[in-house]
């Protein structure tokens, strides 16, 4: 059964409650993150948790404030969890206010830790790839909600998903407002041309992915050469090769871009070697709980 711990108390999911005057619950006014375990131990957890506390920090959410450290609350909750492999996700809101925008009186923070099952990426999947396309819904600007911060205010992103799922595709791919590539709706992007490995840069307005960092160090170390950059919408279907990274998708091998295959529907070589090279660095550092010095960002 989920279990959930709402500021280090935990319960059945069915059992924890929140103020619905919680400004999480209120405005989407909170961050958070998605975290997995292999070996039953969380992958990079100082990382997601570094990016918790520099996404809050960036919406003026002290996170020194929070009732309970977030890294306690989540180890006991995957405890509690006892899954074989848990999907983690980390909410920190702003907490309890009146209505209205003035938080001044707000808090203490909220912090709820969901611990599920992590959910299977069907095999198939990860052989043929899957399918993407290209979404009206625009990716909002560095300077409206910037995508760096990984909010809870998903609006946006939830409506490129639903344009996806009209479109019978997995995931939305994202423009911004020039009309170059971003990211997925909950993932980030990758192509390979010519054997270079190439992904948007962060400066386009994207979430700086935990996989998509360890991906771009993986590239480099096996002698790939890899570049961020800012890529035109048609940089993707006439990709050699393409895939989406995210802490619950690892790498995932894009098969069609609006309805076309990308390399004949197969997936390529550079994305088969990534993907598990991946799989290999998750295990590895799980199992001996080690972080290499060169893996680390
Ligand atoms: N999503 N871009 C967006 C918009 C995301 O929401 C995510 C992650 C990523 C990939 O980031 P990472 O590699 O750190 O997981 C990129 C998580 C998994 C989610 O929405 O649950």
């Amino acid at each position: 059964m989920d279990v959930i711990s709402v500021n280090g108390v935990v319960t059945p999911a069915s059992e924890a409650r929140i103020s619905p005057l919680d400004r999480g619950f209120l405005y989407g006014d909170s961050v958070y993150e998605t975290i997995r375990t292999y070996n039953g131990l969380p992958f990079r957890l100082d990382a997601h948790l570094d990016r918790l506390r520099r996404s809050a920090g960036a919406i003026g959410i002290d996170p020194a404030r929070t009732p309970v450290d977030p890294r306690t609350a989540v180890q006991e909750a995957i405890g509690r969890g006892g899954f074989d492999e848990s999907a983690i996700r980390v909410i920190l809101s702003r907490g309890e206010g009146a209505i209205g925008y003035d938080d001044a009186a707000c808090g203490p923070p909220t912090l709820v830790v969901h611990v599920r099952a992590c959910p299977p990426i069907p095999e198939a999947w990860r052989r043929e790839g899957v399918d993407v396309a290209v979404v009206a819904v625009r990716r909002n600007a560095a300077a409206a909600l910037d995508p760096a911060i990984k909010s809870s205010n998903l609006l946006n992103n939830l409506l490129a998903w639903r344009a996806g799922r009209s479109l019978g595709v997995y995931e939305p791919i994202l423009l911004d407002a020039d009309g170059n590539l971003t990211e997925g709706a909950s993932s980030n992007l990758f192509l390979v041309r010519e054997g270079t490995l190439l992904t948007p840069a962060l400066e386009i307005g994207i979430l700086r992915g935990i996989t998509r960092d360890a991906v771009l160090d993986l590239a480099r170390a096996h002698d790939l050469t890899a570049e961020e950059a800012v890529l035109p919408a048609p940089a993707l279907a006439g990709a050699d090769e393409a895939f989406l990274t995210s802490t619950l998708k690892g790498v995932l091998p894009i098969r069609r871009v609006d309805g076309w295959p990308v390399r004949e529907g197969r997936p390529g070589p550079v994305t088969r070697r990534l993907a598990a090279l991946y799989e290999e660095l998750a295990q590895e550092e799980t199992k001996t709980g080690a972080v290499p010095g060169a893996m680390r960002r």
